[in-house]
């Protein structure tokens, strides 16, 4: 299986050039001008159009039980919308539920995907509790491959954990040199404004970003940071979606906290009003944390640009629309959470951060792909294009002119957050390890195909 693209532009987190890229086993093999390709390889022109790394998106859930319900993709749909918006590998959040074997949840979740993705993939390893049994099972869990835990200082009941199993967690994952990712809002704090809310008649989905304002991220933020800090565990903070906690976070790294910071492109696209929809519409654009006044955009476009968080992922979460309405109706906090967008992610990136000039084309590559790569334990093999990394490309047609609808996206959820918004660019063509998986935009991927990425920990 050889593969040429031909007279592409090039783009990495640090160079740009025209070239030809020329793959063969899965890799690329040579880079350079005028290459010749044996006379059964598949050639691409690439002409006018820019060439870059396959995304990562570090942040997704596909297999999601959560709020009495299931979100609505699995890894068929998951990974034909990943791979149509031009993210060829991502990390999923394994979640067993609290009183759940670990162990137990981690064969679960990579059954769900083994067999049926047609992109690459790992997963964070949910630690929804602490005892000596899960202790051992994490133990081998990481010897399997996983260097990364999740943990939610939230959900309290579901996913929750409480102080002394944060830290025995922290203390385990710098013991292994494993990062830990973390989910940061003060439970108590969402759990108090939840009920005075419900109590005075405030049912609606606009009032869960009243039950969880900036304040209760920016104590979740701190409290996580205080425990990394004790302990020396390397940190990765999920979905910071406002200045008080990013000033929390970036104290903590002045501290000489090892912390990496992601936003999500819901973030930096949607503010607080599109959940405040009438009949219900809002409920569309429930999220944990909440969507936030729009001047947190330009802190986050800015903190992006500066160096300050290094990724965007999506926290794909789909839940359709039609169960939020059952669930949540009456009652904003039965609303199961999340905004699907695992294929809209680069799509938006682009046409609203790198075509208004919030960002520059390097920086765009970094924060979608080589940040991810670098922080995870994927780097060089994915999240760049060098000889021996692995021929996850993206043809990027800049000209393309898109609309987003749910009638057209690959998810199996029943709306788009986004619908009817305008994009310009588009992956015309995706590659997974050197095969064509998206051609003229559409999905024509391999279900199976997509491996498991094993990852090895790192001391710091
Ligand atoms: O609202 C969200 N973010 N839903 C998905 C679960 C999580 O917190 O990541
Ligand atoms: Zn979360
Ligand atoms: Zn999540």
């Amino acid at each position: 299986m050889a593969l040429l693209i031909k007279n592409g532009e090039i783009v990495t987190a640090s160079e740009r050039y025209v070239a030809d890229l020329f793959c063969e086993n899965e890799t690329i093999t040579r880079i350079g001008t005028d290459l010749d390709a044996p006379g059964d390889a598949e050639v691409i022109e690439a002409r006018g159009k820019l060439v870059f790394p396959g995304f990562i998106d570090p942040h997704v859930h596909i297999h999601l039980p959560f709020m009495g319900t299931f979100a609505k993709d699995d890894y068929t749909s998951g990974s034909a919308a990943a791979l149509t918006g031009g993210t060829t590998t991502l990390i999923e959040m394994c979640c067993p539920a609290r009183g759940d074997d670990a162990l137990t949840g981690f064969e679960l979740w990579l059954k769900q995907a083994e067999g049926k993705s047609a992109c690459d993939f790992s997963f964070h390893m949910g630690v929804t509790q602490f005892d000596g049994k899960t202790q051992a099972q994490l133990r081998q869990i990481v010897q399997r491959g996983i260097s990364s835990f999740k943990v939610f200082l939230a959900y309290k009941g579901a996913f929750g954990i409480n102080d002394t199993e944060l830290y025995q967690t922290l203390k385990l994952a710098k013991e292994l040199g494993v990062v830990v990712t973390a989910h940061c809002e003060n439970e108590t704090l969402v759990a108090e404004r939840q009920k005075e809310l419900i109590a005075s008649g405030k049912t609606g989905p606009e009032q869960h970003h009243e039950s969880r304002p900036p304040a209760v991220e920016a104590a979740g933020v701190s409290h996580f940071l205080r425990f990394a800090e004790l302990t020396g565990a390397s940190t990765y903070i999920v979905h910071l979606s406002c200045r008080e906690a990013l000033d929390q976070a970036i104290a903590a790294r002045q501290r000489g906290v090892n912390v990496t910071i992601e936003t999500l492109i819901q973030y930096l696209t949607l503010d607080k009003t599109w959940a405040e929809k009438p009949n219900f519409e809002g409920a569309k654009y429930v999220m944990s944390p909440p969507l936030r006044d729009r001047s947190n955009q330009e802190t986050l476009w800015n903190a992006l640009r500066d160096g300050l968080i290094q990724t965007v992922a999506t926290d794909h979460a789909p839940f359709d629309f039609k169960t939020r309405r059952e669930m949540g109706n009456h009652d904003f906090t039965k609303i199961p959470n999340g905004i699907p967008s695992l294929e809209e992610r680069i799509k938006l990136l682009y046409t609203y951060g790198v075509q208004t000039g919030k960002i520059d084309l390097h920086t765009f590559v970094n924060i979608a792909s080589t940040q991810a790569a670098k922080t995870f334990g994927l780097f060089p093999r994915k999240g760049t294009i060098q000889p021996g990394a692995d021929a996850d490309l993206v043809v990027f047609n800049p000209e393309h002119q898109g609309e987003i609808s749910v009638n057209t996206h690959q998810s199996k959820v029943d709306y788009s957050a986004f619908e009817g918004w305008k994009t310009q660019g588009r992956p015309d063509v995706v590659t997974v390890r050197g095969k064509v998986a998206v051609r003229a935009g559409k999905f024509v991927g391999e279900a199976g195909r997509g491996k498991f990425l094993f990852r090895q920990p790192r001391h710091f």
